[in-house]
């Protein structure tokens, strides 16, 4: 797999983090690439017993060797960027592209009140009233932040000469297919299109250097915000499931429902999937907790992941088994996946 997207099928929070700091690892991934709208992202990273809350960086810092870089699409808040690049000491491995668009206080005042607060209840982030004015060409851009200069690189000329060169290389997507801003529950929707089509337009990658789409759900369905979400359960019954999720940038609850087979087939379509991974199977089946094989998986659970399977009708390549970047069982091969 020398290209690979990763990208999620449901509302985002499903995963994707994880996965990325496990595909890093096991396959030395040389060079990962945030793609996505900005830091309303919170991606969860739990290696060697400590936990990241990555806004701004790839989740694959945790693979030491790992080229970081940021593409263009991407919306920066200066701060949260330079903080995570200290808190993973990642300073020479950083890559940023001038063209990424910088969130500034006005951005992120308009995004707490009003319609943007109210309504749609967003993160409160600053990337809706950002990209608007992007859209307008007015934003300040990476390169003309000097307190950024240090890291400022051709993004997607880097990304393209590592597949040149047979690198490996891996694109983050971020939130989910249905918080797509062409594709989701409009107006319940972040700012942007966040399809793996949008992520790779994002870093600078055309449709043919893609060599996989890894699609992410989640055992459960969980969203955050306003808009629909189908056979909801009470926080009451979420928390009986043990389902009851706090977001990782808002500190607000996830609503959450069963899994979701008609939205994960739509997002299969949407994003050209050519693998899936189910996470946190671990909470449906607390058994399976840091198994990392498919036989030691218990027999309910081989029946929940055929299932997923039979009504997707896509390889369930990666089940996530607990938070820590190995706690997953990895069928890649089994499915010539490798
Ligand atoms: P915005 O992206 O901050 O404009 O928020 C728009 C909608 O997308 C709100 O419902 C947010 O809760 C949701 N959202 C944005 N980013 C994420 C994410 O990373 N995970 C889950 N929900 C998100
Ligand atoms: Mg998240």
């Amino acid at each position: 797999m020398l290209c690979t997207v990763l990208i999620c099928g449901f509302f985002g929070d499903t995963g994707k983090g994880k996965v990325s700091s496990y595909l890093s690892l096991k396959d030395r991934t040389a060079v990962a690439v945030r793609a996505g709208v900005g830091p309303n992202a919170g991606h969860t990273v739990v290696y060697n017993g400590k936990k990241y809350k990555m806004r701004m960086l790839p989740s694959a810092f945790v693979s030491d060797k790992c080229r970081l870089l940021v593409g263009p699409g991407v919306l920066i808040n200066p701060e949260i960027l330079l903080q995570e690049i200290r808190l993973t000491n990642s300073e020479r491995r950083i890559g940023i592209d001038p063209q990424c668009a910088i969130i500034e206080s006005k951005h992120i005042s308009a995004d707490k009140s009003g319609h943007l607060a109210e309504k749609i209840k967003t993160t409160g982030t600053g990337t809706g009233p950002c990209n608007a004015e992007r859209a307008l060409r007015m934003v300040k851009l990476t390169r003309d932040t000097p307190e950024l200069e240090r890291f400022l690189t051709d993004v997607p000329l880097e990304i393209n000469e590592a597949i040149g060169e047979g690198k490996k290389v891996l694109i983050e997507g971020t939130q989910g297919t249905y918080l797509s801003l062409y594709h989701g529950t409009y107006p319940y929707c972040t700012s942007k299109d966040v399809t793996a089509s949008a992520a790779c337009s994002d870093v600078g990658v055309g449709p043919t250097k893609v060599n996989e789409v890894i699609i992410v759900f989640k055992s459960y369905t969980t969203r955050v915000g306003a808009g629909p979400l189908p056979n909801e359960l009470s926080w009451e019954e979420a928390e009986k499931r043990n389902w009851a999720e706090i977001a990782a940038v808002t500190g607000r609850r996830r609503r959450a429902a069963p899994f979701n087979y008609e939205l994960a087939r739509r997002a299969i379509m949407l994003n050209g999937a050519t693998q899936a991974a189910v996470t946190k199977i671990d909470v449906l089946f607390p058994e399976c907790k840091a198994v990392k094989s498919y036989e030691e998986l218990s027999q309910k659970a081989k029946s929940f992941v055929e299932k997923v399977e039979k009504e997707i009708k896509l390889p369930v390549t990666l089940i996530g088994t607990g938070p820590d970047a190995w706690e997953i069982v990895d069928r890649r091969e089994k499915f010539g996946k490798v």
